[in-house]
């Protein structure tokens, strides 16, 4: 089937909800200004793409299991002109105090050089450069390329700033260079190209970064073949809405990748050898979790289903029985364990799992961690389920808010005790917005940090921000303005993917 290209528009209005239009408008009309101030001429082109807010699925991407994101309001804009009078890339930001101008080179050996020691704003448009100059193997130099950035993503706050800088990136490189691939394709070279700046990171960012369509979150599906399929919020009397608040404390998922995200990433890669082996399964090769239940389920009776759902409710309930009873060291294992209980060498095990990215633990969390895939994964399905199953009738958005945001606090629940993914804050924030009105609040993102995302009924947003404000954002930090408060606290309409902007 062909790939959707990404929409050029000359309408703000097909990118933005109306009520919005007006302001990005001079947002737009600033960022050509800017532009024209600095280079010299208007830009040729705007690419833009959002950060995300994952509603429910968090750290089961990279075991192949769906994830329900959906793509905020807040985007990365790069404006571009392209010369073909030399190959250097010329970089600046709308806030040039942050994050200062710079200039780089393409170099015909490595395209461009990324240091991911060192913590620079612009690697993440380096990442997606090279990973869309790789794919795009021009066989001429490709153009150089006039940037302007402006980022209205917070960054360093779990809504996937990076993500969307370098999808941006990407999608900047290959329109200049006159090359059009399709959606899919972008977030591929996207998800490759995040990895240069040291995180092992799934695909459910880049992906909903792009993919997204206005009005519907998304349900990705990785495994057996990445598909995404919009779904809409039960129609409800007043509307479902979700909240997003920043607990203010930075997690940087690059600098804590050993200890963190890059460890569950092996963790769960591990869990999946394990019970592969466990289960008979090695010579068939599985990488992931969701591979070993697919081919574990292949070669199975099963029951006839009444639907999709029943089959995953089904296959994940086996799963958790088939972790229970193979995944047997409770209080985790050690590096020669793991290696034992896999069968491979203690050198090769290493070599598999442990040196393309560095971790460091004593002890790895094999059984916690594949509880909480497969557990958050039925949590994944159950929620799908009631978005498109249930009919609301005026009477029941009361008992519609509360199973969905059950499933939002059983997932928090499972990150903070079988993932260790939350932190205090992040517990803090989550309670507080409980009882400040919220049917389910929970971490959103990779967590230790970041933001949590609350599922509040429209008409009660107002309140539920202002009471979250006092007990949390002005007890943190008393001087808080009104308009930092909108940067760490505010609600989003699921939003428009990716886009191009003419004019
Ligand atoms: C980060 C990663 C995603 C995903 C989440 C956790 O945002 O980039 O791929 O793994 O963490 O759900």
């Amino acid at each position: 089937m062909p790939q959707d290209l990404v929409p050029v528009t000359q309408s703000l209005g097909d990118i933005y909800a109306e009520a919005q239009c007006d302001e990005q408008r001079k947002r737009y009309q600033h960022l050509i200004e800017r532009f024209e101030s600095i280079y010299g001429a208007k830009p040729d082109f705007i690419a833009r793409s959002p950060g995300r807010v994952n509603i429910i699925g968090e750290h089961i991407d990279y075991a192949g299991f769906p994830v329900f994101p959906m793509a905020v309001d807040r985007d990365c804009l790069i404006a571009v002109s392209a010369s073909t009078s030399d190959t250097k890339v010329r970089i600046c930001n709308i806030d040039e105090e942050k994050y200062p101008a710079r200039e780089f080179d393409y170099s015909k050996e490595c395209i461009v050089e990324i240091d991911a020691s060192i913590h620079e704003w612009t690697n993440y448009f380096k990442s997606g450069y090279k990973g869309m100059l790789e794919r795009l193997e021009l066989d001429k130099d490709p153009v150089g390329m006039n940037c302007l950035m402006d980022g209205s993503v917070p960054s360093g706050g779990g809504i996937s700033s990076s993500a969307a800088f370098v999808c941006t990136a990407a999608m900047a490189t290959m329109k200049a260079n006159k090359k059009s691939l399709g959606k899919s394709d972008i977030v591929q070279i996207a998800i490759e190209s995040e990895r240069y700046v040291g995180v092992n990171s799934g695909g459910m960012d880049q992906t909903a970064s792009v993919m997204s369509q206005a009005g519907s979150a998304t349900f990705i599906e990785f495994e057996p073949e990445f598909r995404t399929i919009p779904v809409k919020f039960p129609s409800t009397q007043p509307a479902v809405s979700f909240v997003v608040a920043n607990t203010m404390v930075t997690a940087d998922k690059v600098v804590s990748a050993p200890y963190c995200y890059n460890l569950r990433v092996v963790e769960t890669s591990v869990g999946a050898m394990l019970l592969a082996k466990e289960l008979g399964l090695l010579d068939k090769r599985p990488q992931t979790f969701k591979q070993v239940m697919d081919i574990y389920f292949a070669g199975q009776d099963e029951p006839k289903f009444a639907s999709e759902t029943e089959q995953w409710i089904h296959r994940l309930n086996k799963m958790l029985c088939l972790v229970e009873k193979h995944i047997v060291k409770r209080e985790g294992y050690t590096e020669l364990e793991m290696s034992e209980a896999v069968g491979l060498p203690a050198d090769e095990f290493a070599s598999r799992f442990l040196s393309k990215f560095p971790v460091s633990a004593e002890l790895f969390q094999l059984y916690t961690r594949a509880i909480h895939v497969f557990s958050e994964s039925l949590r994944v399905v159950r929620f799908r389920d009631i978005c498109e199953s249930t009919r609301s009738t005026a009477s029941n958005a009361e008992e519609i808010f509360t199973r969905l945001g059950d499933l939002m606090n059983q997932s928090q629940k499972s990150c903070r005790e079988n993932f260790n993914c939350s932190c205090l804050e992040l517990d803090e924030l989550t309670e507080i917005s409980r009882a400040a009105g919220a049917y389910g609040s929970r971490l959103t993102g990779a967590g230790w940090g970041g933001c949590t995302v609350s599922l509040v009924p429209e008409d009660k947003v107002e309140s539920f921000i202002s009471r979250v404000s006092e007990d949390y954002f002005r007890k943190k930090q008393p001087g808080i303005t009104a308009e930092q408060l909108s940067n760490v606290i505010f609600a989003s309409r699921p939003s428009s993917g990716a886009y191009f902007y003419t004019f």
